[in-house]
């Protein structure tokens, strides 16, 4: 009932009267619009400290909204601190709202160089993070908690997520997961820089890693005084049939190569795990987008085939926020005991115990997989409109990696990309140019640029199109 553009303005009828002015404009939603018009209302002091809200129900018939937006619209002011809620009793405006008319927000800064439109590889969408369903979780989480949860916890972990994450791991991803082999980490990247402190303490001095991978990665490990010899990707995924002695370990992307898009070819696969049981070497895989496939079946877990040689890493930074920090391992039991080895006083885990709660909640109550279903259905409708725009306004880019994933390639003609990138900044364009992942130590490879199609916030997503449509045509 509510028109694209426009604004309405009603007055409960039932219960606790409130006289709100919903503006649904175009790209905006009715929750948004009943957010910000509730917002407005604390904010300006129409709605006092303690203001009893109408009951869901009652609000919704008033507006002619469906009962979830006001649901999701007063769960959202409450993890925002506008609201306060109790279960069994009503909703009512905080008594220290964030911000009122003698409590100004400060200027909002200048603006800065940032730029108008982001299409940087390896981020989510983080509007899109499941405030609502966080909000509940946590509240579950909260009521069901252990005393000792809040004291500090194990090195690997709360018993309850890694129980979780067995489940769901071995359900969706094909691991072949114990929750004594799960270790939860704060992100992927930490849970690299732990195998990186097990490769050195055994004496391992380089371990293999692809020629074109993610930097932050690399840096990493050679912080962790690791040598990192780069090993060819080709249109099968990674050389791993070119694995020899002189390496103690191997960091793949198996089921989506970042940032080339390939899914390791099967013999590669194998060769991986063969040369890990004849070697006594480690495969870490890296499986930081695998739940987000589209147009083919599943590539399950490369430890699925040999979990006494291979590490699974995966994270929470794609399907819900990188500003988590939170992702796990799943490894061999002799790697998991080089990292807690179980003693009475290991120093505490590194990510909240609460947060590490509140996700083992999402897993087991079926949240987590919902969130990942809708994630994947918005990202899987941009590719295909980024690909079909490219397809006729910039037809002579070649579009790679389009199967699965968050970001694809568009490969350029050779000594175009700087001219690309150039372009692409001066017009306020965010992206990445693929030698920007290309190891030091790698063959030249081919021009490209690197398009991570879930960053930009639905409002922003059609913008960022154009503008990369009109670098790319011009
Ligand atoms: C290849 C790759 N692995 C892992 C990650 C996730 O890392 P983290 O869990 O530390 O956020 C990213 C994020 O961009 C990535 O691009």
């Amino acid at each position: 009932m509510w028109s694209n553009s426009g604004m309405s303005s009603r007055s409960t009828s039932a219960g606790a009267d409130l006289h709100l002015e919903l503006t649904v404009d175009h790209g905006r939603g009715v929750r948004v619009a009943l957010t910000d018009a509730l917002r407005d209302a604390i904010r300006s002091g129409r709605l006092a400290p303690g203001t009893r809200l109408p009951a869901t129900r009652a609000l919704a018939t008033d507006l002619g909204l469906a009962r979830t937006t006001v649901v999701e619209a007063y769960a959202e002011l409450v993890a925002e601190g506008w609201l306060t809620a109790r279960r069994g009793s009503s909703t009512r405006v905080a008594e220290r709202a964030p911000a009122t008319p003698r409590d100004p927000l400060p200027p909002a800064p200048p603006r800065t160089s940032g730029p108008r439109h982001d299409l940087m590889p390896g981020r989510p969408d983080v509007a899109g993070f499941p405030r609502a369903e966080w909000l509940r979780a946590t509240r579950r989480a909260l009521a069901s908690a252990p005393d000792e949860a809040f004291g500090y916890g194990a090195v690997r972990g709360r018993p309850e997520l890694r129980a979780a994450l067995a489940d769901y791991l071995a359900r969706a991803r094909g691991v072949r997961a114990d929750p004594e082999r799960v270790v939860v980490c704060a992100g992927m990247s930490h849970g690299l820089t732990l195998l990186a402190g097990v490769l050195r303490r055994r004496g391992v001095r380089a371990m293999a890693v692809e020629s074109v991978g993610l930097h932050i990665h690399r840096n990493l490990l050679r912080d962790a005084g690791l040598r990192i010899p780069p090993m060819e990707v080709d249109e099968l995924g990674a050389r791993t049939d070119t694995l020899g002695r002189d390496v103690g370990a191997v960091l793949l992307t198996p089921a989506h190569q970042f940032p080339t898009g390939v899914a390791l070819d099967p013999a590669r696969r194998a060769a991986a795990v063969e040369w890990a049981r004849t070697t006594g070497g480690l495969v870490v895989e890296d499986d930081y987008d695998g739940e987000f496939r589209y147009d083919r079946q599943p590539v399950g877990a490369l430890q699925g085939l040999d979990p006494d040689h291979v590490v699974h890493l995966g994270t929470a930074s794609k399907a819900l926020a990188p500003g988590l920090r939170l992702g796990w391992m799943v490894a061999p039991a002799d790697v998991v005991a080089e990292i807690d080895d179980g003693s009475p006083d290991p120093g505490p885990s590194v990510t909240s115990a609460l947060e590490q709660l509140v996700l083992a909640d999402l897993l087991s109550s079926g949240a987590y997989d919902r969130q990942v279903r809708g994630r994947r259905r918005t990202y899987m409708r941009r590719r295909d409109q980024l690909v079909a725009a490219l397809a006729q306004r910039a037809p002579h880019v070649g579009v790679r990696g389009l199967a699965a994933g968050l970001h694809l390639v568009l490969t350029l003609p050779d000594g175009t990309e700087a001219d690309v990138l150039r372009s692409a900044a001066w017009h306020g364009l965010a992206v990445e140019g693929l030698s920007t992942f290309r190891h030091p130590g790698a063959a030249p490879g081919p021009a490209g640029i690197v398009v991570g199609y879930a960053t930009p916030s639905d409002s922003a997503w059609s913008g960022a199109l154009e503008a990369l449509c009109g670098v790319l045509s011009a």
